[in-house]
């Protein structure tokens, strides 16, 4: 029998569990739960399981990335505004043995000029970013293909 490999982590910072109501003009009417089921959906169309997983805090995000280089094969990850501000963040993100694929809904680029600074991508693979939902298929895709490598 086929070994199963190890899950695909796909980690959200702070305001994403507003997905739906947040902003919409912005980051576009798809809720949470259902940009969940979308993942999951994505991830076993390419042959993987996804730990997906949302929070308020940014000890609890560096706690989930720490655990997704222990038990996950690929990290993709919306740290929303903890992108541009922790410090925390990038320095686990520096010591992780799988690959990070950084995530945005919008393009903080074209925004506030404080969201054009990432600490996530001093750290990730690549970014993907103005997309919205569809950047986290565009993300497992890659995953998968590095993977593949
Ligand atoms: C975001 C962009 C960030 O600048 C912002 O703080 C978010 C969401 C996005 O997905 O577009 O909360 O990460």
């Amino acid at each position: 029998m086929e070994r199963m490999p190890k899950p695909i982590y796909v980690l959200n910072g702070p305001n994403l569990n507003l997905l739906g109501t947040r902003q919409p003009e912005i980051y576009g009417t798809t809720t949470l739960d259902e940009l969940a089921s979308r993942c999951e959906a994505k991830a076993k169309a390419l042959g993987y399981a996804v730990v997906f997983r949302q929070t308020n805090h940014e000890g609890e995000l560096v706690d989930w990335v720490q655990e997704a280089n222990r038990e996950g094969c690929a990290l993709i990850l919306n740290a929303a505004a903890y992108t541009h501000t922790s410090i925390a963040l990038y320095d686990v993100l520096v010591t992780l043995g799988v690959p990070v694929i950084e995530v945005h809904l919008s393009n903080p680029h074209a925004r506030d000029v404080f969201r054009r600074h990432s600490y996530v991508s001093l750290a990730a693979k690549g970014v993907i970013m103005g997309l919205g939902a569809a950047g986290y298929d565009l993300s497992l895709e890659a995953v998968a293909g590095l993977l593949k490598q």
